[in-house]
């Protein structure tokens, strides 16, 4: 299949990074010499004409500006911009599906929530082969994948706290490599044992009474950790909801 990648900025090229090999891809933006990938390019919209799937990152307000450019027929028509609704994108074309994914969609590893209209069993088909080289892949209503936008930023704020676990390590006096090395683990560690064993789980396993792990979860409470990170994520989120 060809997919067009109308946008390729930050989001656009970890899409295309997932695509390439899977299917032919064309890379548009004005500036084609900032595409670093492997694949067609263009800083014409016009030729995402044609192609099965047509992906839409633009900034919002580029594509209000660009919607007279911006008509389709039997191309797929997805959006992956935040606050673009459905209806509007209806100026695109008739075929037309909305999603949401983080940069870690470049891996194969995202969780990407879409929702779309006037879509066939072909046309689904054909969407849902695009979006499956992005990771796991499910339906919802349009306002989930609304509020699925607070989750491709909350990768900035796991990015922040990673930071500051690494630098706790460094306080301890531990180089700041190891330091680094030791907070990835860290988080990469506690995902695993959380799918296995659930938050709670994990925490029963690990605290012993009146142990170091009760003191580092008491000082959490007295910081309001969990609270801080639940607020980043959920005004992130309400951004976008109507
Ligand atoms: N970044 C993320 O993590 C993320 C996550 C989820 C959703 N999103 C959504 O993805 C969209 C893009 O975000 P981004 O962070 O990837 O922004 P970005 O890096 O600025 O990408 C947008 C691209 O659009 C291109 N562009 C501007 N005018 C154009 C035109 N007339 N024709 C063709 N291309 C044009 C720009 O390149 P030129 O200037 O060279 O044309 C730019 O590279 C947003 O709607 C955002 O909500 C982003």
């Amino acid at each position: 299949m060809k997919v067009a990648i109308v946008g390729c900025g930050k989001l656009g090229s970890a899409l295309a990074r997932a695509l390439i090999g899977k299917h032919e891809v064309i890379a548009i933006r004005r500036n084609t010499s900032k595409i670093e990938l492997e694949c067609e390019k263009s800083s014409s919209v016009e030729d995402a004409r044609g192609c099965d799937v047509v992906i839409l990152t633009l900034k919002p307000d580029v594509f209000r500006r660009l919607t007279g450019e911006l008509k389709f027929r039997d191309e797929v028509v997805v959006s992956f911009m935040a606050g673009i609704s459905l209806k509007e994108l209806e100026v695109c074309g008739k075929k037309v599906a909305k999603a949401m994914t983080s940069l870690s969609a470049e891996f194969g590893s995202s969780f990407v929530t879409y929702c779309c209209r006037n879509l066939g069993e072909e046309d689904r088909e054909k969407l849902l082969s695009v979006l499956k080289c992005f990771g796991k892949v499910m339906e919802v209503e349009e306002k989930i994948v609304d509020a699925s936008i607070a989750f491709s930023s909350s990768v900035a704020f796991i990015a922040r706290l990673i930071g500051a676990a690494s630098f706790a390590g460094v306080r301890l006096g531990i180089g700041s490599d190891v330091a680094k090395a030791l907070a990835l683990s860290a988080f990469s560690d506690s995902i695993r044992l959380v799918e296995r064993n659930g938050v709670e789980g994990v925490v029963e396993r690990v605290a012993t009474p009146a142990g170091a792990t009760v003191e580092g979860l008491a000082k959490m409470m007295e910081c309001k950790a969990e609270w801080c990170l639940q607020e980043a994520i959920y005004v992130a989120g309400r951004k976008f909801l109507k």
